[in-house]
C-alpha cells in the first residue's frame, strides 16, 4: 500500500491498548503523524518509541478524556505540536456490564463520562481544526471516526447502560454527519463485535464469567482487524464516505 496520509495529523484517544493502539500503528504506517492519548503514559511511550523506530512520528498525550479540560488539551497539543488535525478517532471507552438491578451506579457514571462526555468534549474541540483541514489540508477532506459497538445497534440484558452510551454515539454521529459532510468532514461510525482486548478486564468477576460463557468458542476479532477497517475508512477518496461499519467475528450471532 502507498502511504495515503502523508502530511496529515491524527489524534487517537484510548491509544494505550487494544483497538486504539492498533489504529495508531495503522495510521502511522499510512504516513500520518499520530497523537496518542490515554491515561497510561508508560504504555503510550512504549508505542511512541515503536512508531518512531519504524520511521513514523508519534506524540504522547497523557489525558483523561472524561475531564473536559484534558480532552480539550489533547486536541490543543495535537495542533500545537503536530501543526494540524486531519483525523480524530474517538476510541477511548469502558464497558462495565452487569444487570441494572445490582449495578454500582458509579459504573454507569464512568461509562457515561468516558464513552459519551469524553467523546463529545474531544469532538467539540476538534471540529474547527477538522473543518480547516477539510478546506486547505493535503487531502481536502477530514475524518471523525467514532468507535461504537454492536452494542450500539442491539440492546441486550446485562448491557443496558453500555447500550445507552453506544446508541448515543450512533445518534450523535449521524446528526453530525449531516451537519458537516457538506464541508467535507466525514463522520464515520465503527461498530465492532467482540474483540480480543483488555476491555473485559474491568468487569466485576461474576460478570466477566457470564461474558466469557456467552462468547465461549467464538474466535474473537483481533484489534488489528478493527484498526484496518479504520485505516480503510480514512484512506478513501474525498468523494467516498463510509458512514457506518459493523464488523463482527464470523461466529458471533448477535
Ligand atoms: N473489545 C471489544 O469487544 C469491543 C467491542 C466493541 C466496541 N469496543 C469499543 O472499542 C473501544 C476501545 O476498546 P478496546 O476494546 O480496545 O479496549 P481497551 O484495550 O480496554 O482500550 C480502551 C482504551 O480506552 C482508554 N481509556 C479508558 N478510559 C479513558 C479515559 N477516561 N481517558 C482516556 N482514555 C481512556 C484506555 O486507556 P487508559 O486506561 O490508559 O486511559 C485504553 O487505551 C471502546 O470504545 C470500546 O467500547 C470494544
Amino acid at each position: 500500500m502507498t502511504a495515503r496520509l502523508d502530511g496529515t495529523a491524527a489524534l487517537i484517544t484510548g491509544a494505550s491498548s487494544g483497538i486504539g493502539e492498533a489504529t495508531a500503528r495503522v495510521l502511522a504506517e499510512q504516513g500520518a503523524a499520530v497523537a496518542i492519548a490515554a491515561r497510561r503514559r508508560d504504555r503510550l511511550e512504549r508505542l511512541a518509541t515503536e512508531i518512531d523506530h519504524k520511521g513514523g512520528r508519534a506524540l504522547v498525550v497523557e489525558a483523561d478524556v472524561a475531564a473536559k479540560q484534558e480532552a480539550v488539551m489533547a486536541v490543543d497539543r495535537t495542533v500545537s505540536d503536530l501543526g494540524r488535525l486531519d483525523i480524530l478517532v474517538n476510541n477511548a471507552g469502558v464497558m462495565l456490564l452487569g444487570d441494572m438491578v445490582s449495578a454500582p451506579v458509579e459504573e454507569w457514571d464512568r461509562m457515561i463520562a468516558v464513552n459519551v462526555q469524553g467523546l463529545l468534549y474531544a469532538t467539540h474541540a476538534a471540529l474547527p481544526h477538522l473543518l480547516d483541514a477539510a478546506e486547505d489540508g493535503p487531502r481536502r477532506v477530514a475524518d471523525l471516526v467514532n468507535v461504537s459497538s454492536v452494542a450500539g445497534r442491539l440492546a441486550t440484558s446485562g448491557s443496558g447502560v453500555y447500550n445507552l452510551t453506544k446508541f448515543g454515539v450512533g445518534a450523535v454521529s449521524e446528526a453530525l454527519r449531516q451537519e458537516v459532510g457538506g464541508r467535507h468532514v466525514r463522520v464515520s461510525l465503527v461498530e465492532p463485535g467482540v474483540v480480543n482486548t483488555e476491555l473485559r478486564d474491568h468487569l466485576r468477576d461474576e460478570v466477566r464469567e457470564q461474558v466469557n460463557r456467552r462468547f465461549a468458542g467464538v474466535e474473537m476479532l483481533e484489534p488489528e482487524d478493527v484498526a484496518e477497517a479504520i485505516g480503510y475508512i480514512v484512506t478513501r477518496p474525498r468523494r467516498v464516505a463510509i458512514n457506518e461499519l459493523l464488523i463482527r467475528p464470523t461466529e458471533q450471532s448477535r
